[in-house]
């Protein structure tokens, strides 16, 4: 394992521990969720507050899971 691949292992690692939904942003559950109290309730504006899902895009279904979880508390 070269050091580039360890320094990507440990990020990673940290990433899952921290709750990092968007990996590209590193963008964490807890803030998309804080977006979503703080009046957001449509998936542009949590992109545009959190910038979640604004690189490669794949996170986006996690993002709108936890949209939707959380506007069901509300
Ligand atoms: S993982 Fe969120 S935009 Fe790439």
């Amino acid at each position: 394992m070269d050091k580039y691949e360890a320094y990507n292992n440990i990020k990673r690692e940290q990433a899952i521990k921290d709750g990092v939904i968007c990996v590209c942003k590193q963008v964490t559950e807890r803030k998309i969720r804080k977006a979503v109290k703080g009046g957001a309730k449509r998936f542009i504006s949590v992109k545009r507050e959190t910038e979640a899902a604004s690189g490669c895009g794949l996170c986006r279904p996690l993002v709108e899971d936890i949209m939707n979880d959380e506007l069901k508390k509300a």
